[in-house]
């Protein structure tokens, strides 16, 4: 014990004697005395040969050891000058400084560059919102290519290539090598593309829904685009009915836009669907009462819909007289626009900061 009492002391008498010039002999003090594999770790590991009626008075002394080590470091980085008085001020700082040994030029107390932080962009907010609200209704995510083919896009849903329905949408073609059979390819105009890769995949009961984007080919203004998103759904199985296509799309629409929205049916015609519908929901902007946005009608047109036609069930081998199905299609952007009043198209796609800093949302 005695030779580890030398030892110490002699450590000590070393330190006292030291003097730095610069940074890097203190770094080195620190190393050498106070670093991980430093003296005082070492002289504190001896703790283990001492014996134990002594360890009590010992602890204090290699105590007393480490505190000198540390206040000397403190001295002498004390005595290199200071560039930054607010540092060597506090008391918390330094300490931190000598024992962890940090750069003692630099102002840790000074407060550090924001980390700009993204947020999510409006539609993919409105897309995961409407997503996870079928999700609660039992319905999983199908997704499909947005390069497809002909029978995909048009021929499976009932609009062999001669139908005027085709005129509805204006199509970008593809000029790509027609690798199999002859087939066209397009930008899809519409996710019922998607229900079609769903039924050559599945058997009923099929329940599903499908975001994505899809391309016509339109001018771009403020009110169309030549790209946008929609979200389709798909349901087949025995006994459903419009009823449940009904309860479904209502359920919907009180989620996403509250209570207080009332709904209303319009008939329409999709080749893919029989009967078909349009659904209204009333004007979240004005109430009712009549603005721009519904064109003074009180209602705003946010989906098309209708019971899956069984022309399109029968091209999947599905047996039309034993199952039935419902389908829609809604535009996200028009969802997004009635929940956050965008009025503008373009600029979902301009990649303004400005505008895209507004939207905030938990999904
Ligand atoms: N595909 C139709 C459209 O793009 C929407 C729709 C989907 C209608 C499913 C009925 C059933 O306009």
């Amino acid at each position: 014990m005695e030779a580890l009492l030398q030892q110490i002391e002699g450590y000590k008498a070393e330190m006292q004697a030291a003097t730095i010039s610069d940074a890097a002999a203190l770094e080195q003090f620190r190393i050498k005395y106070l670093g991980t594999k430093g003296l005082v770790k070492a002289v504190m590991g001896e703790m283990k040969q001492v014996p134990a009626d002594q360890k009590k008075s010992f602890g204090q002394i290699l105590n007393d050891f480490k505190l000198f080590a540390e206040a000397r470091f403190e001295e002498l980085e004390a005595s290199l000058g200071n560039t930054h008085p607010e540092t060597r001020n506090s008391q918390t700082d330094v300490t931190l400084s000598s024992s962890k040994g940090r750069n003692p030029n630099l102002d840790y107390s000074l407060p550090g560059e924001p980390i700009p932080v993204g947020t999510r962009h409006p539609l993919s907010l409105v897309r995961n919102e409407i997503v996870s609200i079928f999700k609660r209704l039992g319905f999983a995510i199908a997704e499909g290519p947005e390069i497809e083919d002909d029978w995909h896009n048009f021929g499976a849903m009932n609009l062999p290539e001669d139908h005027p329905a085709r005129d509805m949408q204006d199509t970008f073609y593809i000029n790509k090598p027609t690798e199999s059979n002859g087939a066209t390819w397009l930008l899809r105009t519409h996710t019922s593309s998607v229900q079609a890769r769903v039924m050559e995949t599945q058997k009923p009961p099929i329940r599903v829904i499908c975001p994505g984007r899809v391309y016509r080919n339109e001018t771009v203004s403020a009110r169309a685009h030549c790209f946008f998103h929609q979200v389709e759904g798909l349901y087949v199985d025995e006994q459903v009915s419009f009823a449940d296509l009904k309860q479904t799309l209502y359920f919907f629409v009180q989620e996403m836009f509250g209570k207080n929205v009332k709904v209303r049916f319009r008939p329409s015609y999709f080749p893919f669907t029989e009967p078909s519908a349009e659904m209204d929901i009333s004007c979240l902007i004005c109430g009712g009462d009549g603005c721009n946005i519904c064109k003074h009608s009180g209602w705003v047109e946010i989906l098309g819909s209708g019971m899956v036609h069984p022309n399109v069930l029968e091209n999947f081998g599905i047996d039309s007289n034993k199952y039935t199905g419902f389908a829609f299609g809604m535009g996200v952007e028009r969802i997004t626009q009635l929940k956050y009043q965008v009025n503008d198209l373009r600029l979902y796609s301009q990649n303004d900061i400005r505008f895209l800093k507004q939207f905030t949302g938990v999904v």
